[in-house]
């Protein structure tokens, strides 16, 4: 069997990631909305931890908010007061003491705009969190709501600069709290892609009317997120590389985003879909956003990541070995196998070294 590419090391800018199978950003809805609102909890160090002693090599935060008013439900993490910033820094501690393959840790820093202050899934309810129970107003690319939600503030140049530095000084904290990647999220109907989609930015002014001006938003944030972070640091970008609908984002504007961001100073495009227009038709099956992975792969030359029911070894071993992504994100499959790398080493013939704690269970009896 020849050595499997997935678990090769990738190196990105000044920093060398062990293998290529990674943790996608998943909420987790676990935060004291009244005693402690956006500070991560011991729910996410043991959920984030897992992964560093299952042989994970980079491991990424959820969406965490550049400011309150960004988070998309009252129990969200935030990065942005010092509290959250030192909570952080005992979840990046955990995972570079105890991984094995000498992990590295991501966070994702995010903004929900229109789809902020909403119940989260297991709530038992659903749309826009009323003031009376901690939710907030919220700020969009226009006045226009998405689906049910309550309806947002069209932002202002001056609200506009202000995420802009909050997403600076976000990336900061991240620096200080030990972080070794920042990931910026422009994808699945949040604010920057909110900004980016010509479906919902109808905006007249500088801040949208033309693909530039759409961009324009999201490239901001690459600048003021590159000018806080070390030179050494990969700063990558989530997007949603279609709308999955007529007149929206798609593969060929997304290429153009890519060649952008690049040139910014991006140096991982993490490609997804959708999430911006309510209803959009999504063909969902195993790799379904791959070939976007591989279109802005090929034809912007930018390093990318591929996600979207991706589970099996053989399956991310064939989308990195044959030229689709440079890396996969894997999301729910962690869920289910918190340990996944341990088992997928062993089935595509690479080493993944075991946790001390957990050697008696390495090499199967019989
Ligand atoms: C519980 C859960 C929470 C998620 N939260 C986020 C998030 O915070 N940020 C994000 O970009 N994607 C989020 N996603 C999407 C995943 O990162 C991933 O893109 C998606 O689930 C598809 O991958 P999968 O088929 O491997 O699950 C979430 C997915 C799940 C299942």
């Amino acid at each position: 069997m020849s050595a499997p590419l997935l678990f090769s090391p990738l190196p990105l800018r000044g920093l060398e990631l062990a293998h290529r199978a990674w943790v996608s950003p998943m909420c987790q809805y676990s935060c004291d909305p009244v005693l402690a609102p956006g500070v991560p909890t011991a729910w996410h160090l043991v959920h984030l931890g897992q992964f560093a002693a299952g042989g994970a090599a980079l491991v990424f935060t959820e969406a965490t908010a550049v400011n309150a008013a960004g988070r998309i439900s009252p129990r969200d993490t935030g990065i942005y007061n010092d509290a959250q910033e030192s909570a952080w820094r005992g979840i990046t501690d955990f995972i570079h003491t105890h991984s094995e393959v000498g992990a590295k840790v991501g966070i994702q820093l995010a903004h929900a705009g229109r789809k902020a202050s909403t119940w989260w899934p297991f709530s038992g309810q659903s749309g826009s969190v009323p003031p009376a129970d901690h939710g907030w107003a919220t700020v969009g690319a226009t006045a226009e709501p998405f689906d049910s939600f309550a309806a947002p503030r069209a932002m202002t140049e001056a609200g506009i600069a202000t995420v802009v530095a909050d997403f600076g000084a976000a990336a900061a904290r991240a620096v200080r709290a030990g972080f070794d990647i920042v990931e910026i999220h422009a994808a699945h109907g949040y604010l920057l892609h909110q900004f980016l989609s010509p479906l919902v930015n109808t905006r007249s002014d500088g801040w949208g009317g033309s693909e530039s001006g759409r961009f324009r938003l999201a490239l901001a944030v690459i600048d003021a997120v590159r000018a806080n972070v070390p030179a050494v640091m990969p700063v990558f970008l989530r997007i949603s590389a279609t709308d999955w609908s007529d007149g929206g984002l798609d593969g060929a504007s997304s290429v153009r985003l890519a060649r952008a961001a690049s040139a910014r100073g991006v140096d991982l495009i993490d490609v997804s879909s959708g999430g911006a227009i309510p209803g959009a038709r999504i063909p969902v099956g195993p790799g379904y956003q791959t070939s976007f992975a591989e279109q802005i792969r090929r034809e912007a030359g930018v390093p990318t990541a591929a996600v979207g029911l991706i589970s099996s070894p053989e399956q991310a071993e064939h989308i990195v070995a044959s030229g689709q992504a440079d890396a996969v994100f894997l999301a729910r499959e962690l869920l289910r196998h918190p340990h996944w790398w341990l088992d997928a080493a062993q089935v595509l013939g690479a080493d993944v070294p075991w946790a001390p704690q957990y050697q008696r269970a390495a090499r199967r009896p019989g």
